[in-house]
């Protein structure tokens, strides 16, 4: 019974009780929160995952800009029918050159994270320039004016830059020719396609908002929503696992 008496000290004293309650909490907390200074990264890497093109970037920043994230999100939640609907669940990786990440909290339209390559271009554009031409009961605001709003390529390497600074590993070279890769991939100009996909595998390069003679924030919109939930090979993935 001496156990319990002296339990019953450390009750009857408050600042006793406050003080040892919080030496338990602050062990539970070093238990969990240290060991994340000493392993190099909590995110397992994936193969295929690779930062944003420029031109992606630039879409995925008007994406921030008309916050489509207030009715979208990107994060297909571990769950049956999520993954019957929209594909195979999002890895912690797929996100990881994602700053700030969209995962979103709400979910007026559906999930983002894989919609690349599940429309043509042509329905995309059509689609955010009067969603109701495609999908006559949707409730998603027009955006027509990204089709006649001229995308401004020139400050792309600044946005890298910005990028690097909270960790994106893009190259010197990858900032130097910016713009010149954002170009490139929106099929203006006489660029080197080989070299684009060379430091961004499976980048897609061609005119995404059906106006081949402009630039526009329709192609890098486009060419961001073309390009989600597209760069890990899931059939690979899946074949590996089993292998195991
Ligand atoms: C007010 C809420 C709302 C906002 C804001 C919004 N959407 Fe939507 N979105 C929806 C709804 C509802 C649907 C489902 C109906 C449809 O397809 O139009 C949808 C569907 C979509 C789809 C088709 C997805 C699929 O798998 O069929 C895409 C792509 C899309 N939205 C992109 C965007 C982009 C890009 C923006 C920002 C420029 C945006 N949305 C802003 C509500 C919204």
């Amino acid at each position: 019974m001496g156990f319990l008496s002296n339990h019953k000290k450390i009750e009857r004293n408050v600042t006793l009780l406050g003080a040892l309650a919080l030496v338990t909490v602050m062990i539970g907390g070093i238990v969990e929160i240290a060991p994340l200074f000493w392993i190099d990264s909590t995110v397992k890497p994936v193969e295929g995952v690779r930062p944003y093109t420029p031109l992606e970037l630039a879409g995925r920043n008007i994406y921030i800009r008309e916050g489509c994230y207030s009715c979208h999100s990107q994060m297909i939640r571990p769950f049956r029918d999520e993954v019957e609907r929209y594909g195979h669940y999002s890895l912690a990786a797929e996100s990881m050159y994602d700053h700030p990440f969209q995962w979103g909290s709400k979910r007026t339209g559906p999930d983002l994270a894989r919609v690349g390559g599940r429309y043509s271009d042509e329905w995309h554009a059509q689609h955010l320039k009067d969603p109701r031409a495609v999908v006559p009961e949707s409730i998603m605001p027009p955006y027509a004016f990204l089709a006649a709003r001229d995308l401004n390529a020139t400050d792309m390497s600044a946005h890298l830059k910005a990028q690097r600074g909270v960790g994106v590993p893009y190259s010197d070279e990858d900032v130097e020719k910016a713009s010149a890769d954002l170009l490139t991939q929106a099929g203006m100009g006489d660029g080197d396609k080989a070299d684009l996909e060379r430091r961004y595998p499976k980048a897609q390069s061609r005119d995404f908002d059906g106006d081949p003679s402009r630039l526009t924030e329709m192609d890098a919109m486009v060419a961001y929503l073309q390009s989600l939930g597209t760069q890990v090979d899931f059939g690979k993935t899946r074949a590996r696992e089993q292998a195991k």
